[in-house]
């Protein structure tokens, strides 16, 4: 029943995504791009025809993620040519990726929450570095990952993802996405006390870029939850507001961890202006499904004021205009760079959606920040 519905969900997710007009090959590189001073458009395709009724979000939201791949993350690996094992220990779940005659191999650490079983499975965040107990003293499990095993934070291009695909211009962000991935596959062969229905995925800095990245790239993911996640994250490219310290940037990140990201991006410094994407770009990426994004008003380098007054007003609109406003949260605190509180002040909008709760905080509080409605001025409605 389960793998009916499975290639029933797959061949009419093909059937849409084949209507879709493909997008030129190659795309335009830096020479050949115009400048913008605004967020780009989630809402006029490619080929300059409107996005006219949500519909059509599959096929736009195919284009975005094209987009990113090209310009950011590096293109995704086929998964249909990827075969997953996993066995189990106790709490330690080893995971084995084997494509192209190549493996590599890491493992998670799962914690449960009481009660949970194979007949009454809990939901599960799966949570890149740091482990936090929040999740499961709240009937959340969590299956924790190590970066550096999945790819290191690093030029090195050791770990399990390297190992098969050494050689592909992919950013470690988006091998730490694949990671979060493989780790459900994982969760589904060995792990019958969580639901592989429920799932969210967490990290903080750049650890919430690459949960953004996860988000972004498995539909199978319920609720994206980047932490203090700066830019590749929720953070805008193009608008900084430095009242309060500076704020990261394009330039700081490539400069500072080019491997984070596809080798080309640099034509962009300093030039971010002719990036076709910004961060409402990444954040609509996920829509309509949920995503609550932490960020500290103290943390000056992650941009709080972009974060609220830009990306998620113009990303709210999308989620509006599919009718799902509420699965778009913002979570202000509060605090500085992946303070220890985030995941508390983000676990009520959490567990609405794993846990069918009702939500008592208000996630579309920007206080004490404006909206920028100058840099989407396309929103008019
Ligand atoms: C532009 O692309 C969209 C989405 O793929 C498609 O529905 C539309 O027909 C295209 N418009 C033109 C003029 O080709």
């Amino acid at each position: 029943m389960f793998l009916i519905t499975l290639s029933v969900i797959f061949l009419a997710a093909q059937r849409v995504y084949s209507q879709c007009t493909p997008l030129p090959t190659p795309l335009p590189r830096f020479g050949s791009l115009t400048a913008t001073n605004v967020l780009p458009n989630p809402f006029v395709f490619y080929n300059g025809t409107a996005v006219a009724s949500p519909a059509d979000w599959n096929c736009r939201r195919q284009e975005i993620k094209t987009i990113l791949q090209e310009y950011l993350f590096g293109y995704y690996p086929d998964h249909s040519k990827e075969t997953v094992t996993a066995t189990r220990s106790g709490n330690t779940i080893s995971i084995t990726v084997t494509a192209g005659g190549k493996s590599g191999k890491f493992s998670a650490t799962l914690a449960l929450p009481s009660g949970a079983t194979k007949d009454k499975p809990a939901p599960v965040m799966i949570v890149l570095g740091f482990g936090d107990s929040t999740f499961v003293s709240n009937g959340i499990a969590t299956a924790t990952f190590d970066a550096g095993s999945v790819a290191a934070d690093s030029n090195s291009k050791t770990g399990a993802f390297w190992s098969i695909y050494n050689g592909q211009d992919v950013g470690v962000l988006l091998a730490w996405g694949w990671g979060f991935h493989r780790v459900l596959d994982a969760l589904i062969q060995v792990a019958p006390e969580v639901d592989p229905k429920r799932v969210g995925v967490n990290g903080c800095s750049r650890y919430g870029k690459a949960a953004l990245a996860g988000g972004i790239f498995d539909d199978r993911i319920t609720v994206t939850n980047p932490q203090s996640s700066g830019v590749f994250g929720v953070s805008p490219f193009r608008f900084r507001y430095e009242s309060g310290g500076w704020n990261e940037r394009l330039e700081s990140n490539v400069n500072g961890a080019g491997w984070w990201t596809k080798s080309n991006l640099k034509e962009f410094i300093p030039d971010e202006k002719r990036l076709p994407l910004d961060s409402n770009f990444l954040a609509s990426a996920v829509a309509p499904r949920a995503a609550v994004w932490d960020n500290g008003q103290g943390d000056a380098q992650m941009n709080p004021e972009g974060v609220a007054g830009v990306t998620f007003p113009s990303t709210q609109a999308v989620y509006k205009w599919l009718g799902a406003t509420d699965n778009v949260g913002l979570a202000l605190r509060s605090g500085g760079h992946c303070d220890p509180s985030g995941t508390s002040n983000d676990i009520d909008f959490i567990k609405s959606i794993l846990l069918g709760t009702t939500r008592t905080k208000n996630y579309a509080n920007t206080s004490p920040y404006k909206a920028h409605p100058e840099t989407y001025p396309w929103l008019t409605t």
